[in-house]
């Protein structure tokens, strides 16, 4: 019953037509693929389940092997990860070319937001709803990366994150499962390219399978306990659209998930990913969470670690070397069949196939190509509109925003003012020799941006930790001379990202006490605020006159936040997270449900599904984001009000810009199941349009309401539209709803 369900989810959400490999292409691939298998030996099989970190730096506790040189002349080794460059990886590729049977290596790296152009992290990016640009910063990625021989990034991201003390929401899409879905399509799209195995993209591969974003506590690494139909509803999702778009592999996880670590979940890899979903490509362990299952307690040594993660279905072993020190002796066993090794070989030789590396090792490694790459002025171009479409406007009282670039004075305070490297976020790229003078600072942005005629006055104020206030002093004194202050506050960059969980989410040290001391000088404030997820912090929100969320934007961040403050560009982004207004709140996301006893309003909360002392609304709702303009939404329509299963209704709604400047909007179409089978979100998410529009132009756009928009999973796991009234709701974020109608689903 479930796997039906499922295999007809699989053929209802399967909307990719991509450019595959023909059938042609794949006989012949499979020909060749299974000719080298009948050479190889046990060992050399075993060699290509097994990828090593260089030794330029490492993304997690490293194994220090004295002789990898001589294991891959033997054939031992399938892939190295943190290699960069066309010096480098051909290095290796040239002592791999001395081994017996030639077969190239991989070549894997974390390009997740940019190489060397670095773009926002990805939950800015996603702030932007541009899916056409978050493409665009992908492809760029793999452009760059790829022509320093990279074959592989460990990107996407798609986990799907309601947590924001799990430093890790930085490296994805945010909360929602639709949004989040239509991201990784295309963020796979943009690395992958159109044409496998051309030497501008990249294989992509979409982590943590599954659930890693569901920690709890928002601590990293920490257990997954959830329901299938959770499973299958919120979190799944992201990873079906990574394989609609044809994504090449997969990145099980750390976490066990209801008791069983990822690594060895044979649920999830063999019957889901590889059985239901019918995935040809590979899939790698994460660092070392083969032997990490020996820590969780799910087995107790190195080769019952081997046996559980090659049975569930983990077909190459990042850096534990549990496969190289056991396969073998579990094959001698009778514990592991040699079958289940051939598959794991064949799926990794295919993409080594499908890449072109059998025909030309070196293919991706060419240093022309990479100088011309990595010296793009179009690179930087997207970088800074990405940028400056990620940062998301929260406040702007008396329209403060945008400053005009003939102001006399400026102050440019506080301690991320001249910080450059902070500026790239975590998981970014070192590519040596072009690093730090390559990314632009906000002061150099804001310097740039104005003419002669403004006095561009600096202060640190304090720094981003500590309780030092000895800086406020000299800071108060450059506001007071000032016409406007920009304070840039916040995290810094590696307080989000892996293994950075915060149990307090406010901003660090003593950054809004400075703030609270410029703004008693009665000077206007615009707070940049800089961070990786997002942060709590109510003074700034009810006392600075603007507030921009800049997170961490990339190497063209300066010139970005001097685009949005002086007006160059309209602000447009809109946040995929909530913000919650304590940690109290969390776990806090707009999709939840309604409860029996809900509360109206904050005026309402004993009794009821609330805290007695907090309210129940967020400080920032999901979708949440303002512009330098407005918009009017109206004239909501439906081409009718009763719809069969087979059948779609057209929803158009007209939206104007009603004020002074040009700007884009992102309207949001939620829908609301009334009755179910199982309760259904107070709201969801189930379509979107950015469109821009001149300062009194209108445009009416369309949305299609079909089936499929109203389906969900049912108690038997079953993926249905059930006949009854929908709310449909048109807003401008999960809480702003412009326009309301329903319809009705009928037999
Ligand atoms: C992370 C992965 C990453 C891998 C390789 C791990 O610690 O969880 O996301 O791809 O390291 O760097």
């Amino acid at each position: 019953m479930k796997r039906t369900a499922i295999n007809l989810l699989i053929i209802i959400i399967s909307i990719a037509i991509l450019p595959r490999i023909s059938s042609a292409q794949n006989n012949s691939i499979s020909h060749k693929v299974d000719s080298v298998l009948n050479l190889m030996t046990l060992q050399e099989k075993i060699g290509q389940l097994n990828q090593y970190n260089d030794d330029l730096y490492a993304t997690g506790p490293v194994t220090v092997d004295a002789n990898k040189i001589a294991q891959i002349k033997r054939g031992e080794l399938g892939s190295i990860l943190n290699s960069q460059g066309t010096t480098r990886t051909t290095g290796w590729q040239n002592i791999a070319m001395q081994s017996r049977l030639k077969i190239p290596l991989l070549f894997g790296q974390d390009v997740v937001h940019g190489y060397k152009t670095t773009f926002p992290i990805p939950l800015a990016e996603s702030c932007s709803w541009d899916l056409d640009l978050m493409e665009k910063s992908a492809r760029i990625a793999a452009t760059e990366a790829s022509a320093g021989g990279i074959h592989w990034t460990f990107a996407p991201m798609v986990d799907i994150a309601r947590d924001p003390r799990w430093g890790r929401v930085m490296e994805g899409a945010g909360e929602d499962t639709y949004l989040g879905s239509r991201i990784a399509y295309a963020r796979v799209k943009g690395f992958q390219g159109e044409i496998p195995g051309a030497t501008n993209s990249v294989m992509a591969c979409a982590k943590h399978y599954a659930a890693y974003g569901a920690a709890v506590g928002g601590r990293d690494y920490n257990s997954v306990d959830m329901s299938e139909r959770q499973l299958f509803e919120y979190y799944l999702p992201p990873f079906k659209a990574a394989l609609d778009a044809n994504v090449s592999t997969f990145m099980n996880a750390f976490n066990d998930l209801n008791g069983v670590p990822a690594t060895g979940n044979k649920y999830l890899q063999r019957d889901i990913l590889k059985g239901l979903w019918n995935f040809q490509g590979f899939v790698v362990s994460d660092w070392a969470s083969v032997g990490g299952m020996i820590t969780h307690g799910y087995v107790k040594n190195e080769y019952e670690a081997a046996l559980a993660a090659i049975t569930a279905g983990c077909d190459m072993d990042m850096e534990s070397r549990c496969y190289k020190n056991n396969l073998a002796q579990l094959v001698q066993d009778g514990k592991v069949p040699v079958a289940l090794i051939d598959d794991a070989v064949r799926r990794i030789l295919r993409k080594k196939f499908e890449l072109g590396l059998f025909d030309d090792p070196y293919k991706f490694s060419n240093s022309e190509r990479e100088t011309e790459a990595l010296n793009n002025p179009e690179h930087a171009k997207t970088a800074r509109e990405i940028a400056a479409k990620s940062i998301v406007l929260l406040k702007n009282e008396n329209n403060l925003l945008p400053l005009s670039k003939k102001l006399k004075t400026i102050a440019f305070i506080g301690p991320l003012v001249k910080a450059v490297k902070q500026n790239k976020g975590f998981w970014d790229v070192e590519v040596p020799d072009t690093d730090s003078n390559f990314i632009v600072s906000q002061w150099e942005g804001l310097t740039d941006k104005l003419g002669k005629n403004t006095n561009l006055l600096y202060a640190e104020g304090c720094k981003v930790q500590g309780e030092d206030r000895s800086g406020f002093e000299e800071a108060v004194n450059v506001a007071k001379q000032a016409d406007v202050v920009i304070l840039s506050i916040g995290e810094l960059r590696d307080m989000s990202g892996e293994a950075r969980s915060r149990s307090n989410i406010n901003i660090p040290g003593v950054q809004e006490e400075l703030l609270k001391a410029i703004l008693a000088t009665g000077k206007p404030v615009v707070v940049l605020i800089n961070a990786g997820r997002p942060l709590i912090f109510d003074y700034t929100a009810e006392n600075a006159t603007a507030i921009l969320y800049t997170w961490w934007l990339g190497s063209e961040a300066g010139n970005a936040i001097a685009d949005v403050l002086f007006g160059d560009v309209n602000p447009s982004a809109k946040i995929t997270m909530t913000f919650p207004r304590s940690v109290g709140q969390i776990p806090i996301y707009y999709n939840h449900f309604n409860t029996g006893n809900p509360p109206k309003d904050d005026n309402d909360r004993f009794y009821r599904s609330a805290y007695i002392d907090l309210s129940i609304y967020p400080k920032y709702e999901f979708g949440y984001g303002l512009s330098y303009t407005s918009f009017k939404y109206s004239n909501l329509q439906l081409s009718k009000k009763k719809m069969k299963a087979g059948e779609s209704i057209q929803v158009s709604v007209t939206i104007t810009n009603t004020g002074k400047y040009e700007g884009e909007e992102i309207v949001q179409l939620y829908l609301r199941d009334k009755a179910a089978s199982v309760v259904r979100p107070v709201k969801e998410l189930r379509d979107f349009k950015k469109l821009n529009l001149k300062a009194g132009e209108s445009k009416t756009i369309q949305f299609i309401i079909d089936k499929e928009k109203l389906s969900f999973f049912n108690q038997q796991l079953q993926w249905v539209a059930e006949p009854g009234e929908f709310d449909l709701m048109i807003g401008a974020s999960s809480r702003d709803i412009k326009l309301n109608d329903s319809f009705e689903l009928i037999d």
